[in-house]
């Protein structure tokens, strides 16, 4: 349809049309002078401000908790989940006891945040303008964090959905652009594997020294903390091996200055390029790094150098060790590289294992991840057979 004649924005027709635009549902809350929540479902959330953290929401005039809200110091916002429609519908009702089946809990503010939630965002009220039949509120971010991981509730064309995409791309910031155009020609392949073995498959690209998560395909039940696009590492040994083992640069930039440490690290690469995957498995700092990195980009900065921190523990020998096929082992993360024309452009991972793997099962999900990936290499006009044997450094 190409209809360019549009009509004047008369009730009906003016919220069929903005029902085209889908939003997520929050929740605000207050508590009333007797300490008794109230709150309120919205769907104008949104984000405006980082320096200074400042978001907002548009109450409706009509609203008789709105008014609540504006008298008391502190106002919350709860983002709900896919699962949390009756929630909504409970704060959506004018005159009911609305908290009478809501379980909540107080944020730094004592503000009610809804529970199981998927992350709160706790405020101090800082501006409000009167806009037509509602108000824009704007409110300072004091506190803030995410509760658990699940896709968000989306109100769409008035009704209630989830978020349905498969996959997800990251924002094209401008050094990934052309990481990001390469991880395209991978999504349909990544939601199949994600699939088929029940794993978040990633595209991570490289850009100068870091590793950038491009795309992420969700696993049908996943049940772990998900990647994020846009996620950056840097490349430090012991991390980042399938973007190091073919490119003799980085290879000797990667290598640490400890000889026995280097020794094992260009052993650990010779396997990469021998098997043409690289596996992270159990260590009780990938925790911590997965946490840094998480924290990172809650905060958005890294004050407290702790990233590099935990990098600098993580110990080199649960990257890329030799494999026994009947050892069992904690898999994090299995990547293989994409080969363009100059070199690797991308690797593809899966992670987000349930069980201890054995040497053997490692095995297989690795040569599934090489077809898979070989596949993309072929789409985007590099040849793996050539670049997986092409001669490293220290031959
Ligand atoms: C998905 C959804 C989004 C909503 N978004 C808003 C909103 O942005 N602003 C608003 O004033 N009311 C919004 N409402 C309506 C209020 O949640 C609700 O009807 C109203 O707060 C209830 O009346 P009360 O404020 O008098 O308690 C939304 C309702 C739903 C179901």
């Amino acid at each position: 349809m190409n209809e360019r004649r549009g009509t004047v924005p008369e009730p009906r027709h003016f919220r069929d049309v903005l029902g085209q635009f889908p939003t997520g549902v929050a929740v605000v809350t207050a508590l009333d002078p007797d300490g008794a929540p109230v709150g309120m479902a919205v769907g104008s959330f949104s984000s405006v401000s980082l320096d200074p953290p400042l978001v907002a929401f548009m109450p409706a005039r009509t609203s008789s908790t709105y008014p609540v809200i504006a008298d008391a110091p502190h106002f919350c916002v709860s983002i709900l989940g896919a699962d949390q429609e009756e929630v909504c519908r409970a704060m959506a009702t004018r005159g009911a006891d609305k908290f009478s089946e809501i379980d909540w809990f107080p944020a730094p503010s004592g503000a009610p945040i809804i529970a199981d939630s998927l992350a709160w965002i706790d405020c101090t009220p800082a501006w409000t303008h009167e806009a037509g039949d509602h108000l824009i509120v704007l409110g300072t971010v004091d506190q803030l964090a995410e509760l658990r991981p699940g896709p968000p509730l989306v109100f769409f064309r008035g009704g209630y959905g989830g978020f349905a995409t498969a996959s997800l791309m990251a924002a094209p910031e401008r050094d990934i652009v052309e990481p990001i155009r390469l991880a395209g020609r991978a999504r349909s392949l990544m939601e199949d594997l994600a699939k088929e073995l029940d794993l978040e498959c990633l595209a991570v690209g490289a850009v100068g020294e870091q590793s950038v998560c491009l795309a992420i395909a969700d696993s049908p039940s996943a049940d772990y903390i998900p990647s994020r696009v846009g996620y950056r590492t840097p490349f430090v040994f012991p991390v980042g091996s399938v973007f190091v083992a073919w490119d003799p640069a980085r290879t000797a930039l990667w290598l640490p200055a400890d000889a026995a440490r280097a020794a094992g690290g260009e052993a650990a690469l010779r396997r990469v390029r021998d098997r043409r995957w690289s596996v992270a498995t159990g260590d009780d700092h990938y925790d911590d790094l997965e946490r840094a990195v998480g924290q990172l980009l809650i905060q958005g900065q890294d004050d407290d150098g702790s990233l590099g921190g935990v990098m600098n523990a993580l110990r080199g020998e649960q990257f890329d060790p030799p494999l026994e096929p009947h050892t069992t082992y904690d898999v994090r993360m299995l990547m293989a590289p994409v080969f363009g024309p100059h070199g690797v452009e991308l690797g593809i991972a899966v992670r987000g294992f349930r069980n201890h793997l054995d040497g053997a099962e490692i095995e297989a999900i690795g040569a599934r991840l090489i077809a898979a990936a070989d596949e993309v290499s072929r789409k985007i006009g590099g040849d793996a057979t050539v670049a997986a044997l092409t001669p490293s450094t220290e031959h």
